[in-house]
C-alpha cells in the first residue's frame, strides 16, 4: 500500500486491457501494481502510464507460474486484490498449440490463487470472454446461457471460471468477480496507450486501422451470407476505457460488499463489420477498401450480451459509442505507427522500479 492507498495486484498489467484499467485504477485512488513477463507486451508501456498517471508505475517484472515469487510480490506491495488479465488470448494459436494454452491460462490463474491463499488476499477479478458462450441459440446473450465452448482458448476461459466457482464453494472467504468481456476495441483517448498487436492482426478493429494507415491493402469482410441485417458478421464491441472502468466497479463492490459475481461486460448493442468499416471511414475521413472472403473457421453469425446484470449489481453501464471507438483507435494508431516501437521526439523520465525476480519464463521475454 501507498499512501493508505489500496494496492491492487494486476497479472498481465502491461497488456492492453491491463495498461487501461492501470489508469482508471489510479485515477479511482488505488495504487495498481503490475505484474508482467513481457511475453505480450512492451515495456515502453511503463512510460506512457508514468506519463499518462503523473506518478511513478510500479511493475514487477516475471511469470505468474512462479508461484513463490507471486507471495513475495502480494506481501510486499500488501495486495488487497489482484486482477488477473495474465494469459494468452489468440483463439487459432490455441488450436495449434493446446498446451500452451492450458498451462499459462489455467496454470497461471491456479498459481495466482495459491499465492493468494498463502497471503490471505482472497478478492479476485478474472478476465472472462463472451467466447465461453459458443455459438448462441438467440441475442442478446445473459449470463444464464449455457457455456459450450468450442477452442481451447474458450475452454481454459471456462475451466477457470470452474475453478473459481470450487474456490468460493470451499471457502466464503473469497470473493470472486469474472467479467466476461465482448469484444474490446479502442485505446485511451490520449493517443499514449491503445491495442499494439504483433504481426498481423487476427482482430477486425485493428486490422481495419492498419488499413486506414496504409500498412495492409484491404480489409477481407470474412462472409455476407450470414442470417444479419447486411449479411456480415454483428458483434457487441466496447470501449477499452468503458471496459477498464467496468474492472474499478468490480473490484470496489469485491471490497466494499464481498458478493462474488459472473456478469457480462458489453454495450449491449450489435454492430456488423460493415458498419464498423463505414464508422472508421468517418472517424479517418479516409476510404477503407474492402472485399467480401468466405466465413472464417469457428466464427458465429452474431452476438451481442445482454448488460442488464452488470448495471444492477455494479452501477456500470458502457458510455462510449461505436464512433468514439473508431476515433480513438484512429489517433492511437496515428500517434504509435509502430505501436509501442514507435519513437518518440520527447520521451517522458522513467522511474520504474524493475526488479528481476523471476526465473521462470513461458515464453522468451523481450528486451527492456
Ligand atoms: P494482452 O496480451 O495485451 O495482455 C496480457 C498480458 O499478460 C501481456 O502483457 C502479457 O505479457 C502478460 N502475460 C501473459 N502470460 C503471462 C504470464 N504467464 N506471466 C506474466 N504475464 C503474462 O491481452 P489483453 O487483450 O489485454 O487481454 C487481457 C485478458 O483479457 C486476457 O486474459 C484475455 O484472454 C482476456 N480477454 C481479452 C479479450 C480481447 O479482445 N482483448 C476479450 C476477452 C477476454
Ligand atoms: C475473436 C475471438 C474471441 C475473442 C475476441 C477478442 C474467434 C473465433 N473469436 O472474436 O474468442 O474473445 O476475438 O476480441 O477468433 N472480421 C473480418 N475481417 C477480419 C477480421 C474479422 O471480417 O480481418 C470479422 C469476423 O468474421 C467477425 C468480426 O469481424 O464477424 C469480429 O471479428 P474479431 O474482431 O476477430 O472478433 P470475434 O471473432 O468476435
Amino acid at each position: 500500500m501507498t499512501l493508505n492507498k489500496p494496492s491492487v495486484l494486476l497479472t498481465g498489467g502491461a497488456g492492453y486491457i491491463g495498461s487501461h484499467t492501470f489508469v482508471a485504477l489510479v485515477e479511482a485512488g488505488y495504487q495498481p501494481v503490475i505484474l508482467d513477463d513481457f511475453s505480450n507486451s512492451h515495456p515502453a508501456v511503463l512510460q506512457r502510464l508514468e506519463q499518462l498517471t503523473e506518478q511513478p508505475v510500479i511493475c514487477e517484472r516475471g511469470n505468474v507460474l512462479d508461484t513463490p515469487w507471486v507471495v513475495e510480490v502480494l506481501q510486499r506491495h500488501r495486495c488487497v486484490a489482484a486482477i488477473h488479465f495474465a494469459g494468452f488470448k489468440a483463439v487459432g494459436e490455441s488450436v495449434q498449440k493446446p498446451l500452451m494454452y492450458y498451462q499459462n491460462n489455467v496454470g497461471g490463474l491456479l498459481s495466482l490463487l495459491q499465492a493468494m491463499e498463502t497471503t490471505e488476499c482472497r478478492s479476485v477479478v478474472f478476465s472472462s470472454s463472451a467466447t465461453v458462450y459458443g455459438d448462441p441459440a438467440s441475442v442478446p446473450i445473459d449470463e444464464q446461457f449455457p457455456c459450450a465452448p468450442e477452442s481451447p482458448y474458450a475452454h481454459t476461459k471456462l475451466m477457470c471460471e470452474n475453478i473459481l466457482a470450487s474456490l468460493r464453494t470451499s471457502d466464503p472467504a473469497w470473493r470472486v468477480g469474472v467479467l466476461r468481456y465482448f469484444n474490446p476495441v479502442g485505446a485511451h483517448p490520449s493517443g499514449l496507450i491503445g491495442e499494439d498487436p504483433s504481426g498481423i492482426p487476427n482482430n477486425l478493429m485493428p486490422y481495419v486501422t492498419q488499413v486506414a494507415v496504409g500498412k495492409r491493402a484491404m480489409v477481407n469482410v470474412f462472409g455476407n451470407d450470414y442470417p444479419t441485417p447486411d449479411g456480415t458478421g454483428v458483434r457487441d464491441y466496447l470501449h477499452v476505457t468503458d471496459l477498464a472502468a467496468g474492472h474499478v466497479a468490480a473490484v470496489s463492490a469485491l471490497l466494499a460488499h464481498g458478493k462474488s459475481f459472473t456478469i457480462n461486460l458489453g454495450t449491449g448493442e450489435g454492430t456488423s463489420v460493415l458498419e464498423v468499416i463505414q464508422a472508421f471511414e468517418r472517424a479517418s475521413g479516409r476510404s477503407i477498401p474492402y472485399e467480401f472472403a468466405p466465413r472464417r473457421a469457428g466464427d458465429v453469425a452474431q452476438y451481442f450480451a445482454d448488460v442488464s446484470l452488470a448495471g444492477s449489481l455494479l452501477g456500470w453501464r458502457a458510455q462510449c459509442t461505436m464512433d468514439d471507438m473508431c476515433r480513438d483507435s484512429w489517433h492511437w494508431q496515428q500517434r504509435n505507427p509502430e505501436g509501442y516501437r514507435t519513437v518518440t521526439s520527447s520521451p517522458p523520465a522513467l522511474q520504474v522500479p524493475v526488479p528481476a525476480s523471476s526465473n521462470v519464463s513461458a515464453r522468451p521475454a523481450v528486451g527492456m
